[in-house]
């Protein structure tokens, strides 16, 4: 059985006051939601205080990005070690960090190589755009996205699939075009990896999620939960969410 995971990636919303006021309305009702691995990503500058906030909650914490190398001369980054003191999780390779910052495969392979050697789960983002939908093209781009050599399906990484052109545009994929497309990964890393490692592999949804089509996703086999932004730095709409993925799917 795989542990159903909903995260919120909050991407670049909420200052520091305003994410400790979203994390203390969020964590009572998040709080009693069991079976269900539930992840905030706040800004980089949150993460300290929120880890402090969140003693003795079950809420664990992510971070956006990351950079791959330990510790250096590279002016602005973060490393991996610097956010293993502070969250267990590090999303790779969101679609606005492909197209805004131009990150390429190799860059996305490294940081997840990274992550995994620091003991950080890596959410790694993949998903088409609207041109690559429209010619066919799906799963073409998503078996390139994915054949990076030598990714290690087995340490805990976590797969996303997030069609480009349901982010942020309140046109989400169907919950059975979102199934059959995640059906196509697991195979694909499990003639990376094998069947067994396949099967373990949890892999979500991303893209326009809300409150009212996480169960449509959730209902589905091949679907183990959910990566949300917009809905997710709104506090009773997030919890909405993951309560309604537990009452689905929660694992006992
Ligand atoms: P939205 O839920 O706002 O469409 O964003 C999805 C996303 O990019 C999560 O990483």
């Amino acid at each position: 059985m795989r542990m159903p995971l909903v995260a919120g990636n909050w991407k670049m919303n909420t200052t520091l006051n305003e994410a400790i006021a979203l994390v203390k309305k969020m964590r009572p009702g998040l709080d009693q939601i069991e079976g269900v691995e539930k992840v905030i990503c706040p800004p980089f500058i949150s993460l300290a205080p929120i880890k402090e906030l969140l003693k003795g909650s079950s809420i664990k914490l992510g971070a956006q990005n990351m950079y791959f190398e330990e510790k250096g001369a590279y002016t602005g980054e973060i490393s991996p070690l610097m956010l293993a003191e502070l969250c267990q999780f590090v999303i790779v390779g969101h679609s606005e960090r492909r197209h805004y910052f131009k990150e390429t495969g190799e860059i996305i392979e490294k940081k997840v190589k990274a992550a995994l050697k620091f003991g950080l789960k890596p959410i790694l983002c993949i998903g088409e755009t609207l041109e690559e939908n429209e010619a066919g093209k799906t799963e073409e781009v998503l078996a390139k996205q994915l054949s990076s050599a030598g990714i290690n399906y087995a340490g805990g990484l976590v797969l996303a699939y997030e069609p480009v052109w349901a982010i942020g545009t309140g046109r989400a994929a169907s919950s059975r075009q979102a199934n059959e497309t995640i059906a196509f990964i697991r195979q694909f890393v499990s003639k990376q990896s094998g069947k067994e490692t396949a099967q373990g592999v949890r892999i979500l949804y991303g893209g326009s999620v809300t409150a009212d089509n996480i169960a449509e996703f959730i209902n589905q086999p091949e679907i183990d939960g959910a990566l949300v932004g917009g809905a997710s730095i709104k506090a009773d709409e997030f919890i909405s969410i993951v309560k309604q993925a537990s009452d689905i799917k929660r694992v006992r």
